[in-house]
């Protein structure tokens, strides 16, 4: 049977990423865990594990609830205080706080400045001919979206994948992300398909159909503007061109998947 949730006066959320894991974090949920059922805090308490919490620098890491108490770089020893300061008198462990309700700023001893996209560079390419280029990021978490958000604004939008199809993205009538490392685009008649989750890094065919280059470009003969994935080899795997430097879908590239990055024309 399960737990009575109404029940429930502390939540711990563990990061269980990668990041945290490799940090020892499966030791630190182990002891959280063994700490409240010794104590008989078991029916009252949750510990439930989490995907990645965006804080890898700080792993491993640990949010409690009631409140907003986000804990750094934990241990079996440290996560065992903090439980027990939550549980007995709901007093944070402040030294070992990332960050708690109120606080203008979070305090890590490892802070990493996020990565930004490089601006945009002139490039001769052998494809594109002169142009101006520039690298996204390539993760199903940016490449989902990207791709929703296209089936939205289909205005201008044409999906080109070598050797197999051109058409433009209204033709496109579904964007479907339920396979495991697989996107698809489905058309009335067709299913295209793009790898965009990671994939083993043994699996050499899965790795030939992965995304692992997006490159945002301006040509300047076609004055066309548009976005390239590549698989880690550097073989095109599709391409979208949009209509103009006006295109919504285009903007939108610019401002969410690029984080404001400016064309500057004058480099042509
Ligand atoms: S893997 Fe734990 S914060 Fe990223």
């Amino acid at each position: 049977m399960g737990k009575n949730i109404a029940k429930t006066t502390h939540t711990f959320f563990f990061c269980d990423g990668g990041s945290c894991q490799k940090a020892g974090g499966e030791q630190v949920i182990r002891a959280a865990r063994a700490y409240l059922r010794n104590n008989d805090y078991w029916n009252n308490t949750h510990t439930i594990k989490t995907r990645c919490n965006g804080r890898c620098e700080d792993a491993p890491t640990c949010i409690v609830h009631p409140g907003e108490f986000w804990y750094k770089e934990l241990t079996p020893k440290k996560i065992t205080h903090i439980v027990k300061g939550h549980i007995n008198n709901d007093c944070p462990l402040e030294t070992e706080l990332l960050y708690k309700e109120g606080w203008k700023q979070q305090i890590s001893n490892k802070e990493i400045a996020p990565i930004k996209p490089k601006p945009f560079e002139f490039k001769a390419d052998e494809e594109l001919g002169d142009c101006l280029i520039t690298r996204g990021f390539s993760s199903d978490q940016y490449l989902y979206p990207l791709f929703l958000f296209m089936l939205e604004k289909q205005e201008g939008v044409t999906l080109h994948v070598p050797n197999k199809t051109h058409l433009a993205f209204k033709e496109i009538k579904e964007v479907n992300y339920s396979k495991e490392y697989t996107l698809e685009l489905l058309t009335k008649t067709d299913c295209l398909e793009f790898t965009i989750a990671a994939v083993p890094k043994d699996d050499k065919e899965l790795q030939q159909l992965k995304i692992s280059i997006t490159e945002y470009f301006y040509q300047k003969e076609t004055t066309q503007t548009g976005i390239r994935f590549k698989n880690k080899f550097g073989e095109t795997l599709g391409k979208i061109e949009f209509d103009s430097i006006n295109t919504e879908a285009w903007k939108y590239c610019t401002k969410i998947q690029l984080q404001n990055l400016n064309l500057d024309l004058t480099q042509l």
